[in-house]
């Protein structure tokens, strides 16, 4: 049997500035903190950097013409904040905005609508130096950049990104270290929670007050689909300190208005939330029109010993939630160890369903890594993502299915790219990129997910 996906379902795929653009230092772009963290000894696998990625600056033609044979209905990609506002403040840096401008000239041309994102981890190095997300600072600096962007591209663009995933932003790059800037200080990874919840609001603001009626806002949040190891009291409540500080911490404010008690609770040793000043959380409660989902994996959680402390290592990300481990469940995984668990997604988009009535959502990332070679005829054959797409877009089906207003799909992603910490070493593109010349290679998913987008329905 087949099933149809709804006729007006957008279907695209995504991408982020710095993990594809490469052009590091052309045209007046300045350092972001990720250019300082490739560079900091030890901080990226190989000493990998996004210097020049997979070279898209100079080949956006060839990228939008590619999409175009693929038969996306929309791209997803973020703005380089360094690109368009070197330093962080003031003016805009013309060259950088044509190079959007003409990015999305060149989409809406071939009939590809622009989904843009205004934050996708780049945050100019200067604003770093001037202490970065846990200074309220940054949040007015954000609202600025949106102004400047929205102005420029508002006429074109009709679907709108504040922020991808603020939770790595906040507590990869500020407890555990393991992304840019690489600090770790629980108390400023919550300050930097908080203002990347402001600059959302403030942004949000920003961006309404210039574009046209029709524009549509929107957030790109990676909640955990978390569970208890076993259904203990002591698993059941790692579970929900785990989703307080992976999931509620945003959601609370960005939906509901407030930060959930049980978080303010459970981080009280840490801090005592005074940085969030009378207001903020009615500015960060501004209305949205879709919420992004990004889904990869579960997390499993218990209280128990047995589990690994933290993933990945010391220091822990996850702040105040010390005697939680980690679990990996059994089955398949991904060349990223991530377990491949299609329940998650499932999970995720009824769980906004109920929790957000009349909130459409897009799953604005979701796909795998895997190992990917061209063989000796230069073809690259990779059933493992199609198995792993094909899963995960059947528990979508299944969530529409079951009342969830599903909006669309983007696959993560277009171009093998930069994967932060892991440099070049994961490939989750539908297209692979030969590094050595920048040849893109459709991969097999890549004419899977074509026929997909072209028919609407799902193979059996
Ligand atoms: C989510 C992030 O938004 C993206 O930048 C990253 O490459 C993928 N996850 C895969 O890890």
């Amino acid at each position: 049997m087949t099933v149809n996906f709804p006729p007006d379902f957008l279907w695209g795929a995504a991408t982020a500035a710095y993990q594809i653009e490469g052009a590091a230092l052309e045209d007046g772009r300045t350092p972001s903190i990720w250019d300082t963290f490739c560079r900091t000894p030890g901080k990226v696998l190989g000493g990998h950097t996004g210097d020049t990625a997979a070279d898209h600056y100079h080949r956006r033609q060839e990228d939008v013409r590619l999409m175009a044979a693929l038969g996306l209905g929309a791209y997803r990609f973020s703005v380089s904040w360094p690109r368009v506002q070197p330093t962080g403040r003031g003016p805009a840096a013309r060259r950088g905005l044509d190079f959007y401008r003409a990015l999305v000239d060149d989409l809406l041309a071939h009939g590809i609508r622009p989904v843009v994102t205004l934050y996708h981890w780049d945050l100019p190095q200067e604003l770093e130096t001037a202490g970065g997300w846990p200074a309220r600072e940054t949040a007015l600096r954000f609202a600025d950049y949106a102004h400047l962007v929205g102005l420029a591209l508002g006429d074109r663009v009709e679907l709108w990104t504040t922020l991808n995933e603020p939770w790595c932003s906040a507590f990869l790059g500020y407890a555990s270290g393991v992304h840019a800037p690489g600090r770790t200080d629980d108390e400023a990874a919550l300050r930097a929670a908080h203002h990347l919840n402001l600059a959302h609001g403030l942004g949000a603001q920003a961006l309404r007050a210039v574009l046209p009626p029709a524009a549509r806002l929107s957030v790109t949040l990676n909640p955990a689909a978390v569970r208890a190891h076993t259904p203990s009291p002591a698993d059941l409540d790692a579970q929900r300190r785990i989703d307080a500080l992976a999931t509620r911490i945003f959601t609370g404010p960005m939906l509901h208005g407030a930060y959930p008690d049980d978080l303010l609770a459970d981080t009280a040793v840490l801090t005592d939330w005074s940085f969030v000043r009378d207001g903020d959380t009615g500015v960060i409660k501004h209305p949205l029109d879709a919420l992004g989902v990004n889904y990869y994996a579960p997390t499993v959680v218990s209280a128990a010993t047995d589990g690994r402390p933290v993933p990945g290592g010391e220091p822990s990300p996850w702040p105040g939630a010390t005697g939680v481990t980690f679990h990996q469940p059994p089955g398949k995984r991904t060349a990223m160890d991530w377990a491949v668990d299609p329940t998650g997604l499932h999970d995720l988009l009824m769980r906004f369903t109920h929790e957000a009535p009349g909130l459409p959502l897009l799953v604005t990332e979701n796909g795998a890594a895997y190992d990917d070679k061209p063989d000796a005829d230069g073809a690259v054959h990779d059933p493992e993502r199609i198995a792993y797409l094909h899963a995960h877009l059947d528990a979508l089906l299944r969530a529409l299915a079951d009342g969830a207003d599903v909006r669309g799909y983007f696959l993560w992603s277009l171009l093998d790219n930069f994967e932060w910490a892991y440099g070049y070493s994961k490939r989750f593109g539908m297209v692979y990129v030969d590094y050595a010349t920048q040849a893109r290679v459709p991969k097999s998913s890549a004419r899977w997910y074509a026929q997909l987008m072209r028919t609407g329905q799902l193979p059996p």
